[in-house]
């Protein structure tokens, strides 16, 4: 038996301007994973800059950044075993474009021709990235 993990889960803004928030919601729950917290909160730039340490110098950080500033985020803690890879693969690849049909991505999202790419949700990637992104988002929640 695996142990049980927490990821880091962002509706981004085009989600929650899009009005995707719950049904994005209902997807994390129907695959049987648990909602530790839910936080609608408009991200910061020290915020960010902690988050995405690591792409910072590549060619789409500043503009990552722009839109991650461009409205409100939901900010998630999601629980279950094997929730940081099970919520990548419900999320889908990081192109909506290419995301497979039954993803997050993959259903819901679009180029939209636009500089930046816009694609609804992030997910932690490791157990480390968890522990570390749930302690920048939810300073009261260990990971
Ligand atoms: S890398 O370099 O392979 O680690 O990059 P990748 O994992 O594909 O993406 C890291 C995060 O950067 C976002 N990203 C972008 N955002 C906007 N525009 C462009 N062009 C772009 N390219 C990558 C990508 O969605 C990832 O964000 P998060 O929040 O981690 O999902």
């Amino acid at each position: 038996m695996t142990d049980v993990q927490r990821s880091l889960v962002l509706v981004k803004p085009d989600g929650v301007r899009r009005g995707l928030s719950g049904e994005i919601l209902r997807r994390i729950e129907a695959k049987g994973y648990t909602l530790v917290a839910v936080e609608l909160r408009d991200a910061t730039p020290e915020i960010l800059a902690a988050h995405y340490a690591e792409h910072e110098g590549k060619p789409f950080y500043a503009p990552l950044v722009e839109f991650m500033l461009s409205g409100p985020v939901l900010a998630v803690v999601v629980e279950g075993h094997r929730c940081i890879e099970g919520f990548r693969s419900l999320a889908g690849a990081t192109d909506p474009t290419v995301a497979a049909p039954g993803t997050i991505r993959g259903d819901l999202g679009r180029d939209w021709g636009l500089a930046v790419q816009q694609n609804l949700v992030h997910g932690s990637d490791s157990p480390e990235s968890a522990e570390r992104e749930i302690g920048i988002w939810f300073a009261d929640l260990g990971a």
